[in-house]
């Protein structure tokens, strides 16, 4: 099918819930992926050629090489997620494209899967589902696969943007007391009585439950490292849906074999879809495969939320989510 003039050419690097493509095809000339393969630079590159925006995905990996390989013609990459730690946006801003991301959409799917991992780590249901499903269940015991509770305790939260919050308000639902660090303290109607503190280091020694809600930055990799571990009361328990390298994979693995850490409840790992080795054979470790915003609902909201960015951008310059 010829396109239709004067449509903005855009490519779109992954396969999209069906109404997002729908709605894509519908208003841009868009260059679909055909076989939902992740693009290695220069194909992204040969791929927009001729291109006025890209629509990229959280595990395109977007740095300088992928940035300067793209054609002049591109003027925009809307990424379908709100971390942009996949994307150089600094060789961006040196090639003045401009860069949206998809906040607010996913907070809500985010955070239960935070609380998710915080109760399946706590009430070890990945070890008793894998009992299961070995065939292994010898039938209820008074002893059996005990955890712990998490009504009651401390969650300490690092990092209270949207998902924090969001991830505060479940909590306040177990009862549980809130504390988080956050770069600066916020005002008292989103605060809703947690407990700020100034240091991630003053925070840990009251953290039962450590939940992380921080960007990828230079300054949060390997935030939570062996020093920072030991700080936490023994037998915490760690949940990471934010970025897999905020943590030290090492430390991590050595404090739940040490039991420092009791459990753990992961979505993201360092280097995706590569999973630290150390993980794979403990018990007390629950792994999911990045599942954070993967609903149905959320997958289509972030998608017509990175069109609204390319429509606006395409009408009047001026998208709601630029980051760049
Ligand atoms: C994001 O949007 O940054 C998420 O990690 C993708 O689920």
């Amino acid at each position: 099918m010829s396109a239709t003039p004067n449509r903005p050419r855009i490519l779109v690097t992954r396969k999209l819930p069906e109404a997002v493509e729908r709605r894509a095809a519908r208003d841009y000339d868009a260059r679909l992926s055909p076989d939902d393969q992740a693009l290695d630079p220069a194909a992204m590159g040969d791929a927009a050629e001729g291109c006025d925006g890209v629509l990229v995905c959280a595990a395109d990996k977007v740095g300088a090489d992928a940035i300067d390989g793209m054609p002049d013609s591109v003027r925009i990459i809307a990424t379908f997620s709100v971390g942009t730690d996949h994307i150089d946006l600094g060789a961006a801003k040196r090639r003045g494209i401009v860069v949206t991301n998809t906040p607010d959409v996913l907070t809500d799917a985010t955070a239960d899967v935070a609380l998710l991992l915080m109760l399946a780590a706590a009430r070890r249901a990945g070890e008793g589902e894998r009992m299961v499903r070995a065939r292994a269940w010898g039938g209820w015991a008074p002893t059996q696969l005990l955890g712990t509770h998490m009504s009651g305790k401390t969650v300490g939260i690092v990092g209270m943007g949207r998902i924090g919050q969001a991830l505060a308000r479940r909590a306040r639902g177990f009862d549980m007391t809130v504390r988080y660090y956050n770069r600066n303290r916020l005002p008292a109607d989103q605060e809703q009585g947690a407990v700020f503190h100034g240091t991630v280091e003053d925070l840990l020694p009251h953290a039962q439950f450590l939940s992380l809600h921080c960007p990828l930055t230079p300054q949060t990799r390997h935030l939570l490292d062996a020093r920072r571990i030991a700080m936490l009361p023994r037998g915490a328990i760690l949940v990471n849906t934010a970025r897999g390298p905020v943590v030290d994979d090492r430390a991590v693995v050595a404090a739940l074999k040490s039991g420092q850490l009791s459990a753990a409840g992961l979505d993201v790992y360092d280097g995706e879809p590569h999973v630290h080795e150390g993980y794979l054979d403990l018990e007390n470790v629950v792994l999911l495969p990045h599942l954070g915003s993967a609903t149905t609902e959320t997958r289509e909201a972030m998608g017509f939320r990175a069109l609204d960015n390319l429509d606006a951008w395409f009408a009047t310059g001026r998208p709601a989510d630029r980051v760049v």
